[in-house]
């Protein structure tokens, strides 16, 4: 197998957008505090370039986990590593690289709205409104973006392509 990768968003559209992002959060969160949670692994790098925009006090969380389906529609959640300290009272971001079933991000919604944070905003670089399952919206969608497999940025396909500078398109094809 040989893999061919197409840029679907420039290194520079990626910025700009980042940087809207950041303005608009900025002027949500002024004088407040903001506990950003960064999903891993995707989103470490828009996370990071997020976050050094952010013009207020930020407290950092990292947590994995991903969904798996069960016999219920949407599955399960599987937490492979959760937030250290309590949101409780907080100001949090959820910072996602990809929403695309809808499936972990809802199960995580539900897992942070239990712990009562003051408020809860969910972000993601990258939405594929075609695939979804869960009936989940995120409140800042980066690029919304076609049924097709991306890497780069922080997205992988078998842990390769995440430090590709642009998002691509991974178009598998067999050697001939
Ligand atoms: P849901 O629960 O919304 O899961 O289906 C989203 C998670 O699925 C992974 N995912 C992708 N990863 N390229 C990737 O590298 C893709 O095109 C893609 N689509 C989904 C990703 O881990 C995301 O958090
Ligand atoms: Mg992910």
């Amino acid at each position: 197998m040989s893999e061919n990768i197409s840029v679907l968003i420039s290194e520079e559209k990626i910025k700009n957008r980042i940087s809207e992002i950041a303005m608009q959060l900025n002027e949500k969160y002024k004088g407040k505090k903001v506990t950003v949670i960064c999903t891993l692994k995707g989103a470490f790098i828009f996370a990071a370039d997020l976050v050094r925009q952010l013009e207020t006090d930020v407290r950092m969380e990292f947590l994995s986990a991903s969904s798996y389906r069960g016999t219920e529609s949407t599955g399960t959640l599987v937490m492979k590593q959760s937030i250290d300290q309590p949101i409780t009272g907080e100001n949090v971001i959820v910072v996602e690289d990809i929403l695309d079933t809808g499936r972990t991000l809802k199960h995580l919604k539900e897992y942070f709205t239990k712990q009562e944070p003051k408020s809860l905003l969910l972000v993601t670089l990258l939405d594929k409104p075609d695939r979804r399952v869960a009936d989940i919206q995120c409140d800042v969608v980066g690029f919304t973006i076609p049924d097709k497999f991306v890497v780069g940025y922080g997205l992988d396909y078998d842990q390769q392509y995440r430090n590709l500078p642009y998002i691509g398109v991974l178009d598998v094809q067999e050697v001939k």
